[in-house]
């Protein structure tokens, strides 16, 4: 694993300086892995009481069905003990009761009043909290954020797909409907995560190389990275594929030929709509589109090749299964 706290370089430096802000990255790119990286060693420097969180977890079934702020608490409460914060720094247990729309800023603000270290909260997953629920959540960390003095946590990192301009799309797009100050003023900083690049799929395989003895050679990694554009799981599955599938002995250096038979895998479709379910029960959505690039030095035409269809995912999703 290449180390992940560098691919979010100014994360560390915007929590110092007290901000609230955006980390985005397309699917699979490194997100979590990074800020779960990154709030482990901020607990184990022990200045921050840091706490992630992915928003799309419902701590028990009956709260699948609540308000996005409740199962936000719920899962701060949750992750804060499992993760092992000291007494003194863990929220309040219950959280303040509070009406509905206010129960987030009531919470975190009464954390924060008790907790003797600044707190330091990383948010995955926001796009899987929806249009009104969406603003809520950013309306009150916006109040929280502007009531100082009064205790509010330090940082906030939210993390997802999307840059802050598609937040707003999400309130419905119409920005007038969003009344009064934009609680999206408050984010300092939209980051995004890189693919990596050829020296750093180098670098990955090197590892690989130097826990086995077994090279892959420099043709071999110029086509993995030519075949994944450095797109992170990509770049982990090409390897996983002639390590575990392929089985090719450690004796053996990893050729471009291994590589190439790689890349031709079988038809990634199935994976590709098993994924994509995921996606979309997560983004809430009915239907979805599928692009399968054939990049294979041996596909035939672009417009031979070129295909649209519609099928049905494994879990009842509509999908446009585009083939080019
Ligand atoms: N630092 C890293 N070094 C090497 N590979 C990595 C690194 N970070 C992520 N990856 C690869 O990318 C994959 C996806 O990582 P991760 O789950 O963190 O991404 P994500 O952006 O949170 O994904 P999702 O969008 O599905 O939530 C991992 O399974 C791994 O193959
Ligand atoms: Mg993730």
């Amino acid at each position: 694993m290449l180390p992940p706290i560098p691919r979010i370089p100014e994360a560390r430096e915007l929590i110092d300086e007290e901000k609230y802000f955006v980390i985005r990255g397309p699917r699979q790119s490194g997100k979590t892995t990074s800020l779960q990286a990154l709030t482990a060693e901020l607990r184990d420097e022990g200045e921050y009481a840091a706490v992630y969180i992915s928003c799309e977890s419902a701590s028990t079934r009956a709260e699948e069905a609540a308000p996005a702020e409740v199962r936000i608490l719920s899962e701060i409460a949750a992750m804060a003990q499992a993760t092992g914060l000291p007494e003194e720094c863990l929220p309040p247990e219950p959280w303040p009761a509070a009406p509905g729309a206010t129960r987030l800023l009531r919470g975190l603000s009464a954390w924060a009043r008790r907790c003797p270290r600044p707190i330091v909260l990383l948010m995955d997953e926001i796009d899987s909290i929806h249009g009104d629920e969406l603003i809520s959540v950013l309306r009150q960390l916006r109040q929280g954020y502007n009531s100082f003095p009064v205790p509010f946590p330090h940082s906030v990192a939210l993390c997802g797909m999307r840059d802050v301009r598609d937040y707003k799309a999400a309130s419905g797009g119409d920005p007038s409907r969003l009344v009064g100050p934009s609680p999206f003023n408050i984010l300092a900083k939209s980051m995004r995560l890189a693919d990596f690049t050829f020296e750093q799929v180098a670098e990955l395989y090197g590892q690989h190389t130097d826990a086995t003895g077994q090279e892959f050679t420099a043709h071999a990694i110029q086509r993995a990275f030519h075949a994944s554009q450095g797109q992170p799981w990509l770049v982990n599955a090409l390897a996983r594929e002639i390590i575990r599938e392929m089985r090719i002995p450690v004796s053996q250096s990893i050729t471009d030929e291994h590589m190439h038979q790689a890349v031709e895998r079988p038809d990634p479709v199935e994976d590709g709509l098993h994924q994509l379910d995921g996606y979309l029960d997560r983004l809430d959505l009915s239907h979805g589109t599928l692009i399968v690039f054939d990049r294979r030095p041996t596909a035939p035409h672009l417009l031979e090749r070129t295909a649209i269809e519609q099928v049905t995912s494994p879990r009842g999703h509509a999908v446009t299964l585009v083939r080019a």
